[in-house]
């Protein structure tokens, strides 16, 4: 079994999402859900789903090795869904091209420090573009800068809201991310 971390800040749809396409899968298990917040949304999901999950202060994700070593126990990818924190080179070190991220926007455009969540859509809105869409990429040292391993691309009208843009973005990351991960990892 290829065993999956998820790291996550927020809601959480996404690890939901994935937790739920893995369920009784072959080759690929969902191993812990991991946040950097107490009262993250993610975290209760995982619970209902009884998924192994459990918060880490900021502290000792970016200090220590303790974040490390529990992942490195329980699993041989991390999958970042809406994962706040910047990864800290220990754990780059112990998980070279194993750290798959999604970004809500067509990397390198919109991304960066800041660049999260709504932050990117109102940025799209703003720019007045005219598509936007999702990026699965690796991790390295540098935001948003890993190679790219799939994207995909949605419409944006004059009339869209950045609510709207968002709501787009949700049903793309909620098609595609599941399967490009089992498609990289099988
Ligand atoms: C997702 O849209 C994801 O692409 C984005 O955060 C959202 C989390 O939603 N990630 C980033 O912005 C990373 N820079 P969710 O908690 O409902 O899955």
């Amino acid at each position: 079994m290829i065993k999956l971390a998820i790291l996550a800040s927020g809601t959480g749809s996404n690890a939901e999402n994935i937790i739920r396409y893995f369920d009784r899968h072959p080759k690929i298990q969902v191993a812990c859900v991991v946040s950097n917040l107490k009262e993250a949304k993610v975290l209760e999901k995982a619970e209902n789903l009884h998924i192994e999950h459990r918060a880490f202060s900021k502290q000792a994700f970016l200090e220590e090795n303790t974040v490390v070593k529990y992942l490195q126990s329980r699993a041989d990818f991390i999958i970042l869904a809406g994962f706040l924190l910047k990864i800290p080179g220990n754990m780059l070190a112990a998980y070279p091209n194993k750290i798959i991220n999604i970004h809500p926007a067509l990397l390198p455009k919109f991304g960066g420090k800041g660049m999260y969540g709504m932050s990117v859509h109102k940025a799209v809105k703003d720019t007045g573009e005219t598509e936007t869409g999702i990026t699965i990429h690796f991790i390295n040292e540098n935001y948003d800068e890993g190679a790219i391993l799939f994207q995909a691309k949605t419409a944006v009208s004059k009339k869209d809201s950045p609510e709207d843009i968002a709501a787009n973005i949700h049903k793309l990351e909620q098609t595609h991310f599941p399967e490009v991960i089992e498609k990289i990892l099988t």
